[in-house]
């Protein structure tokens, strides 16, 4: 059923307005679709009965952090499209080793990190790859707007069809604890990553300078100017020879001139313009 056009912008204005997530014309179904089980567990009828109760709400009421949370999209897994993961151990890490041999320090940022598959996908591959590495200062963030999914993903909790997702067997069985149908991340693991709630589209927060930076999938949803800004703003945190991953669909291209695209195997990473 078509919504009132009244609806569908208060609930596109207002998620364009929250995270810069762009839901266009014509997609009232998904406007339902993501709201139908708010609308029931806040004893609203119908969805328009929802958007309702959601204008006579103040914004500081955690009914609108939930209705962000419904909006967006937080689908991800480990080692989700496997070439950003082998360049970072053939090419990336290796030369950060040499790089970084006097600090023993490196620092990478899941950004829009959803239940943290892919901070913790990166934990694995350091562990397993790079021995060497275990008595040197491993600084990994992992942000998200979600609370939902933070949550999630500091308690590092994956039910079946997430834990299949990604991982073989043996990964399973090394870094999880599996209790009924969830699996826990050992905490070794989980002591690796700092989850933290960021918005990337309000005042960054001051963050440390990174070596590499992962934001896929996320920009995807963004505006021009938005992605612009947030581009410029990942310039300003990267280390001068640093890496940023995005996700196969994104790019910098078009968007801002500072950076070049680089192809390691069959991923594409993107460094500042000028770095060795
Ligand atoms: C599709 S998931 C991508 C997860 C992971 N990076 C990957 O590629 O598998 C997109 C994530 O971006 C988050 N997100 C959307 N808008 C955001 C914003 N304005 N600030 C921070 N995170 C945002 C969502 O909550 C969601 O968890």
């Amino acid at each position: 059923m078509a919504l009132l056009t009244a609806d569908f912008e208060f609930v596109s204005s207002f998620a364009r307005r929250s995270a810069a997530i762009i839901i266009e014309p014509g997609k009232d179904y998904f406007v339902e679709s993501r709201l139908s089980s708010l609308a029931s567990i806040n004893a609203c009828a119908s969805v328009p009965e929802f958007i309702n109760l959601l204008r006579k709400t103040p914004t500081s009421h955690p009914l609108h952090g939930k209705v962000l949370d419904a909006l967006t999209t937080n689908e991800t897994f480990f080692f989700r499209d496997i070439a950003p993961f082998d360049a970072l151990r053939e090419t990336i890490i290796p030369k950060l080793i040499t790089q970084r041999a006097a600090q023993r320090s490196l620092s990478f940022w899941s950004a829009a990190s959803s239940t943290g598959q892919e901070a913790y996908s990166l934990c694995m591959l350091i562990r397993e790859s790079f021995p060497q590495l275990a008595d040197w200062n491993i600084q990994i963030i992992g942000s998200d707007l979600s609370a939902t999914v933070l949550t999630q993903a500091r308690a590092g909790r994956y039910n079946e069809f997430e834990i299949n997702r990604g991982l073989t067997p043996a990964l399973i069985k090394k870094y999880f604890t599996q209790e009924g149908n969830v699996w826990t991340a050992n905490a070794e693991l989980r002591r690796m990553v700092d989850f933290r709630p960021m918005n990337l589209i309000e005042a960054w927060p001051r963050l440390p300078i990174f070596d590499v930076v992962l934001m896929r999938n996320v920009m995807i949803y963004f505006d021009v100017p938005t992605k612009q800004t947030i581009l410029r703003n990942i310039r300003a945190t990267l280390h001068p020879q640093g890496s940023l991953m995005l996700g196969s669909a994104e790019t910098t291209i078009n968007l801002d001139s500072s950076w070049q695209s680089v192809g390691l195997g069959r991923a594409t990473v993107y460094q500042p313009i000028g770095s060795a």
